[in-house]
């Protein structure tokens, strides 16, 4: 199976290049299913129903969210009204949607997608991911009950991205994080036959701080001082994520390939 992972959408210039590039690639790169991070794509903040309708058409299968989930008051309803967005697993109990779903392509082959939020310098004190997503995919068997499992886990630091990767190695097609809004040059199959990066990137303009329009977070940055609020930058945005190629029967990925599309970052493509 060939699954392609998209990082966090940020603003007006990630949903720009998710609609200008995604329904090309999708049919070019021969994709079966596509997961896109889409914690961002509304202001910066969230994602609301009509931006997740739009990306949805542009050929996403699936919608993960992050530690913005619900920025968007609508998407407290929007979530519950539509299957193919998921927030993290480890919210509160009462969180309105679910963190993991089956999902079946249009070729015939189910796909689990799983979102977990890190612990590590994070706003909240989320509850322990590993045990949850160790649940999740104790009840999924690669290979058997699902032919590929991509696991997103959005978190902020490195060291626990790598040890949820390894937590899932030999049970997921691929561990990806997402959150820090840069890619990472460490894609690489783990020894359990597991696709493994530890951040995706964003889809949104690099020419910015992480996404948002550079020259308030550098005023803060340099002076300490607030004066406005962040708006997302809104040159031409980059596409980034990880392109995996599963084997059918195991699961397990053949390979793994970092994609940068578009905007600034240098070019990467299956
Ligand atoms: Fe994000
Ligand atoms: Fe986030």
């Amino acid at each position: 199976m060939r699954v392609l992972f998209l990082g966090d959408v940020m603003g007006r210039a990630g949903r720009r290049a998710i609609s200008e590039n995604l329904p090309r690639l999708r049919a070019e790169w021969a994709l079966d299913f596509v997961v896109v991070n889409a914690e961002n794509a509304t202001g910066g903040m969230g994602l609301n129903a009509g931006h997740a309708q739009t990306i949805l058409s542009a050929g996403a299968d699936c919608i993960t969210l992050g530690d913005h989930a619900f920025d968007q008051r609508d998407m407290q309803s929007a979530i519950e009204a539509e299957p193919r967005i998921l927030r993290p697993l480890n919210l509160a109990r009462v969180a309105p949607g679910v963190g993991q779903r089956l999902f079946t392509t249009t070729g015939g082959k189910r796909v689990l997608v799983v979102q977990a939020l890190g612990q590590v310098f994070m706003k909240k004190p989320f509850a322990d991911p590993y045990s949850a997503v160790d649940k999740v995919l104790k009840a999924h068997p690669l290979g058997r009950l699902a032919a590929a499992i991509v696991v997103d886990f959005h978190a902020e630091v490195t060291s626990e991205k790598m040890a949820m990767g390894h937590w899932c190695d030999g049970r997921a097609s691929l561990v990806v994080g997402t959150h820090t809004h840069v890619p990472t040059a460490d894609a690489m199959i783990l020894p359990g036959g597991t696709a493994y990066q530890t951040d995706a990137g964003m889809c949104g303009d690099y020419n910015s701080v992480i996404g948002m329009d550079k020259a308030e977070p550098m005023r803060r940055f340099i002076t300490g001082l607030n004066k406005e609020r962040f708006t997302p930058a809104n040159g031409e945005a980059t596409l980034a994520g990880t392109f995996i190629e599963t084997d059918d029967s195991t699961g397990f990925a053949r390979r793994v390939v970092p994609v940068r599309v578009g905007g600034r970052l240098q070019a990467s493509a299956p």
